[in-house]
């Protein structure tokens, strides 16, 4: 993206039938894991267990058998905005959390909705979500279902009814945090964290007694003013090692290092992994004075789980300047390392290389580049520290750099698998390059997209028609790539790995697709109708395996990298279930046909060079020079693109608020409103003339 306006507001920002392989399947899926008494049917947790790996030995459903596979029942959402979520299925009913926070209930077996809950999250929101309004997930746990709202609440629902039992604010409102993370439970504690590091936040984690929501304890992943001492949480004994890592005046920025998606309960060592993000800002010279590894931005951070106390970590991008966060998925494992086995920790964050550490003590044990990675050589095998390319360095060196991987991330928040079987990870990839350069003239805008790092002569370069994905099934012992699929865009969906050798995956083309989990042969794909980039789930009910998966494309990807499949047709986002042997069919998705809608008026070129300034301020939700994104209305198509007094209504005034459309009454004027009106009519008549 451009900077084709004084510090834009831009955010980052888818027959068989086998009663006899079935009685054969489920015995050998128990022996498997050695633990026959353990119940492995349910899907208990985001990534099926607490180890997160994202992998099920259930293999009924399997390389053989899976052209059988079939919809057994879809659920309908009520919005088109982006699906993220990986549900949880566990005594037979299934529970998920959709865009703006919302949590549903289903019957496993029958699709009936049980219940569902909706936090009223404000539309206003949506403005300081810089990756869409979605939501990755609820705990499930004691007869509870928890959730984190987008406008920063923690909230426990009564598993049964869905009736709400507690409702803590997380957050203060008056700071742009978010909340697109699940939850996750340790023993009696419920912890959650928070987003908003591109905005200017400070980042941190927080435990609350799951039973009465009161506040356990509180770990800041970076360090406050320090004019204003401790904070009396739960990292206060390491400030002063956090402090030595910062120079300059980040505080009055927030510092960054947000905890917005992974957080591992590793049981074993009674230990949380939180997997923390990015500078706030971007820039390190604005940040830090250009100085310093910044402790604990962009790193695994092991806290005891009972009293958040610091236990060991490991930073993977010191002096992060390029929105490298290390909040990429966490999965625990035991891995044959030289001989031993060793109780790791994996990640693949947004940089580009495949750590595996211990996660006893944090200790560094290996590392290698999964994608196409400029800003370092390679990984120092002693240390685990990049050797950098110094020109990465933009703003060290004044020059804009064009990175690989950048803010995008080789890999995102998209759930990579490990199947224990094949001794795979499979990572959804991407290769989205980006340039940076040193923003001199940086001024923070409260509330705004504050990085630094977005000048003229950067943005999206040349190379950016090489925007494509892959599914990289990575050897993490050998720390080295076995096999891949190349995909022809970014932004493809979760994984999940099954005993049955298959993988899962889908993709904004609006597929979702089963690979062989040893070679990666497409065995079988289904009509999404939406693009699919949540993972999937599969568990078993009365002895039929079941894979199941939200479709709906959003997410950073689809509002700014913008890949859309079928402008025309694209349904609300969906719960898909599907089993052997079933046939339900989705209806066909409705065909969007509205013309290009121009104004009468002919507007001159200054008005329409300053409403595509003005633009700027849209562009994060509706796609650079007006090319819609995936998800949102297509402006040149509006009704009131034709009707001023209705454009202004709307933009203006905010009469579609509470749909994420905020109103711009304290940012722009009326007549930058009506400039923006038509330079889209422009835009339209562009369109009208195709
Ligand atoms: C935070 C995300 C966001 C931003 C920023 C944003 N919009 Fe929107 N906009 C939306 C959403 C969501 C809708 C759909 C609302 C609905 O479904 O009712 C929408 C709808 C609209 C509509 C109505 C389209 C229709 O259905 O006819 C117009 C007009 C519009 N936006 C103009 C703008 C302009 C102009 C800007 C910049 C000044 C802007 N928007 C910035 C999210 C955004």
């Amino acid at each position: 993206m451009r900077n084709h306006q004084p510090n834009p507001p831009k955010r980052n920002g888818i027959l068989r039938f086998a009663m006899l392989a079935l009685a054969l399947a489920l015995p050998s899926a128990c022996k498997q894991m050695g633990h026959p008494e353990v119940v492995l049917e349910d899907w208990q947790a985001i990534g099926g267990s607490n180890a997160e790996q994202f992998y099920s030995s259930l293999d009924q459903v399997n390389a053989g058998n899976v052209d059988g596979l079939g919809l057994a029942w879809f659920a309908d959402f009520d919005t088109r905005r982006g699906q993220e979520a990986n549900v949880v299925m566990t005594s037979g009913v299934l529970y998920t959390s959709t865009a703006w926070s919302k949590v549903y209930a289903y019957d496993a077996r029958s699709g009936k909705e049980l219940w569902k809950f909706d936090p009223e999250v404000p539309g206003s929101t949506a403005y300081i979500a810089c990756c869409d309004v979605v939501n990755r997930g609820v705990a499930v746990s004691g007869g509870r279902v928890f959730v984190g709202s987008l406008d920063g609440r923690l909230i426990a629902l009564d598993a049964k009814s869905g009736d709400k039992l507690w409702d803590v604010l997380t957050v203060d409102t008056a700071k742009p945090y978010t909340i697109t993370g699940a939850p996750r439970v340790a023993g009696d504690l419920v912890v959650i964290g928070n987003g908003g590091a591109d905005y200017g936040v400070r980042g941190y984690v927080t435990a609350y007694d799951a039973k009465t929501g009161e506040q356990v304890w509180r770990f800041y992943t970076v360090p406050g003013d320090p004019a204003k001492g401790p904070d009396g949480a739960a990292s206060d004994p390491k400030l002063a090692a956090m402090l030595a890592s910062w120079s300059g005046k980040w505080f009055e920025y927030g510092g960054g290092g947000t905890v917005w998606d992974a957080i591992v309960y590793d049981e074993e060592f009674g230990q949380l992994l939180i997997g923390t993000g990015n500078g706030s800002p971007w820039n390190r010279r604005i940040r830090s004075d250009g100085k310093g590894d910044n402790l604990y931005l962009s790193s695994i951070v092991a806290l005891d789980a009972r009293t958040g106390a610091y236990k060991w970590h490991f930073q993977e991008t010191p002096g992060e300047a390029w929105d490298f966060t290390a909040t990429q998925p966490i999965i625990l494992a035991d891995l044959r390392l030289d001989g031993e086995v060793r109780k790791v920790a994996m990640q693949a964050p947004k940089n580009g290389f495949f750590y595996v550490v211990d996660r006893k003590d944090g200790s560094f044990i290996s590392a290698n580049n999964f994608a196409a990675v400029n800003w370092a050589t390679g990984v120092d095998p002693k240390t685990g520290r990049p050797i950098e390319s110094p020109e990465a360095r933009y703003e060290k060196t004044g020059k804009s750099f064009s990175l690989r991987p950048a803010f995008l991330g080789a890999h995102s928040w998209h759930p990579m698998a490990f199947s224990p079987k094949t001794g795979l990870v499979y990572i959804p990839t991407q290769e989205i390059p980006f340039s940076y350069g040193d923003q001199e003239n940086f001024t923070f805008q409260p509330g705004e997209f504050n990085v630094g790092a977005m000048t003229a002569e950067g943005g999206v370069d040349a190379e950016s028609s090489r925007l494509t994905g892959a599914m990289v099934a990575w050897d993490p012992v050998k720390q080295e790539e076995a096999w891949r699929i190349d995909q022809a865009y970014p932004g493809n969906g979760g994984i999940l790995a099954t005993g049955g050798n298959l993988i899962f995956q889908g993709g904004p083309d609006g597929t979702f697709n089963a690979y062989d989990a040893r070679d990666g042969d497409k065995l079988w794909s289904a009509d999404a109708q939406s693009g699919v980039v949540a993972a999937a789930a599969t568990y078993v009910l009365d002895g039929e395996q079941y894979v199941a998966v939200a479709a709906g494309l959003g997410g950073s990807n689809a509002l700014f990298a913008g890949v859309l499949p079928r402008p025309d047709r694209l349904p609300n986002g969906r719960l898909l279930v599907f089993k052997l042997g079933a046939k339900a069919k989705l209806p066909e998705a409705p065909l969007l046909d509205l013309p290009p809608n121009p104004p009468d008026q002919i507007a001159d070129a200054t008005t329409v060079a300053a409403g595509a300034q003005f633009f700027g301020y849209c562009v994060t939700c509706h796609g650079a020079a007006s090319k819609v994104t995936a998800i949102m209305p297509d402006l040149r198509r509006s009704a009131s693109l034709s009707d001023a007094a209705a454009w202004k209504a709307i933009v203006y005034d905010g009469a579609l608020e509470a749909n994420g459309m905020v109103g711009f009454k304290d940012k722009l004027k009326p007549d930058q409103v009506e400039a923006i009106r038509l330079y889209i009519g422009e835009e339209a008549r562009a369109l009208e003339a195709q």
